[in-house]
């Protein structure tokens, strides 16, 4: 299946691959370098990443390319070595990042047949090696060329996986598929606010349910009115475009409990009265990441025919100023009976989850594991590479913190002391939607957990640093980043 213009096929040991590539794309940590012998490689190649490595000592740092070009008959090979670290730092997460590097050097060489090799993949053992290395290929190969009149066509790859896992075949095809589902993701990132509103966000889901094994829901206003669902229709109503709250389930499970993965889908986030300041507000065409990642997840599992119960609900509004828009000030009644006071029409995101993840309950969900560019507060806390998780149950944070391992994908989690929780007390309603500067992205988290039902598992993940990358490095590429995609859906294999 061709992703992102390459192809990866898995090879076996089969060392004849060799024979017609135009490129060979070599995984080295400084350890694995031992093991070039094993590879079999064409003994030219062998010797000149040898004496290579003899007078480049930088060249294991996780990421770090080097291409050779040796004369091959009447044309050129490329050797691309992509570093991946030293000693403890040999893991399938810098085989994953290097892996992103690696294409963008296989493009750029306009290499159309390559082998993918690593001493590692000798070992039967593995096969994380295999899923993180086609997964890296694919989501560093990614583009965003939508609106671009002119399109740089980019030579197409075929490459072939060396590795001596068994199941490498099925492991590839997997990875392939979560990768499909993370780039989609990323697509509906950096889709601006005048193509990507809620209501196409529910039409993707639709057509999602068209070809995959998936039952689709869309509540509209008027659904929304009959639920009681005054909080995200709160946050919708300055806007023209009108909120949706979307359910896509899958049933792979029998009569288990269902996961909920809810999405926070601003498609534009203005800031609403309490307007944002004009300087690069159009960075808030992502705040719809939340619900991206769910819907790509969904995508995935239903895919991979994954033998779990999973709802995904994405809370779809537009945060904008109109003249019906919702004031600071103004108290609203969420579909759980709870009342919001709006201190600040720009903490809209957990309005639009207070109603989302009652309703997630509501439809039966056991377990509640929300996904939002909720705060700014999480980037000043954590940074650019770590999502924030607030949450009820510590058993959920660890397998989101395992799933995140298999993911490649960083979480840290924040405390939820009950003193927290005073913060959001409001004189005139039950709960105010925003505390101010002071621990935000723990008291954004709170609220949201405030509409959960007694008793369930629950979990908040704040994507506001992570959602989007400002530079183009590893397996990620400048723009929407896909986030939390593939922890989702990593947690719905573990299920
Ligand atoms: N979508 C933003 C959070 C955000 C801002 C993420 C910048 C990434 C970069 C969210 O809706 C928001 O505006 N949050 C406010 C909350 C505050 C008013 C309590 C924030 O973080 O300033
Ligand atoms: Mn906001
Ligand atoms: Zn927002």
């Amino acid at each position: 299946m061709m992703i992102n213009g390459f192809n990866i096929t898995s090879g076996g040991v089969n060392t004849a691959a060799y024979d017609n590539a135009e490129g060979i794309v070599l995984f080295l940590c400084k350890e694995c370098l031992q093991g070039l012998g094993k590879l079999e490689l064409p003994s030219a190649v062998a010797k000149a990443v040898e004496a290579y490595a003899a007078i480049h000592e930088d060249m294991f740092e996780i990421g770090t390319i080097n291409t050779l070009t040796l004369p091959q008959g009447e044309g050129l090979l490329t050797v691309v070595v992509a570093g991946c670290g030293e000693g403890a730092e040999c893991k399938p997460v810098a085989f994953r990042k290097a892996a992103g590097e690696a294409a963008r050097a296989l493009r750029k060489a306009k290499v159309g047949k390559a082998v993918l090799a690593a001493p590692i993949l000798l070992n039967p053992k593995r096969g994380a090696y295999v899923e993180a290395i086609t997964e890296g290929i694919y989501l560093g190969a990614y583009t965003f060329t939508l609106f671009k009149s002119k399109e740089t066509k980019h030579k197409e790859c075929e490459a072939v996986l060396l590795s001596a896992v068994a199941e490498a075949d099925a492991l590839v095809a997997k990875a392939a598929i979560a990768a499909e589902a993370v780039s989609y993701t990323r697509d509906l990132i950096n889709l601006p606010g005048n193509i990507l509103n809620p209501v196409l966000m529910a039409d993707e889901a639709v057509k999602l349910a068209q070809t995959l094994p998936l039952e689709v829901e869309v509540l509209d206003e008027t659904f929304m009115e009959i639920n009681n669902m005054h909080a995200i229709l709160a946050v919708g109503q300055g806007s023209n475009n009108p909120p949706r709250m979307v359910v896509l389930k899958y049933n792979g499970a029998g009569d288990a409990p269902y996961t909920a993965f809810v999405g926070k889908g601003i498609t534009f986030d203005s800031g609403g009265i309490s307007i944002k300041p004009d300087d690069n507000m159009g960075e808030m065409k992502d705040d719809m990441s939340g619900a991206g990642a769910v819907l790509g997840a969904m995508k995935a599992i239903a895919s991979l025919k994954l033998k779990c119960n999973v709802m995904g609900v994405l809370a779809c509004a537009e945060n904008m100023p109109g003249g019906k828009a919702q004031r600071p000030g103004d108290v609203v009644r969420a579909a759980n009976g709870k009342t919001i006071e709006v201190v600040s029409t720009d903490a809209e995101g957990r309005m639009v989850l207070a109603d989302a993840v009652w309703y997630a309950c509501h439809l039966g969900a056991k377990k509640v594991i929300d996904i939002a560019t909720l705060t700014g507060a999480v980037i000043i806390a954590l940074g650019k590479e770590t999502s924030g998780i607030v949450a009820n149950d510590d058993k959920v944070v660890e397998e989101i913190k395992l799933a995140g391992k298999y993911a490649g994908e960083n979480y840290w989690q924040l405390p939820s002391l009950p003193e927290c929780k005073e913060a959001i007390k409001s004189d005139v309603a039950d709960l105010l939607n925003s505390a101010g500067r002071a621990g935000g992205c723990i008291t954004g988290g709170l609220f949201i957990g405030e509409f959960v039902d007694a008793g369930i598992p629950w979990a908040h993940i704040d994507i506001g640093g992570t959602s989007t990358a400002e530079k183009t490095a590893g397996c990620k590429v400048k723009g929407g980043t896909g986030f939390g995609t593939l922890t989702l859906i990593k947690l719905a294999e573990m299920l």
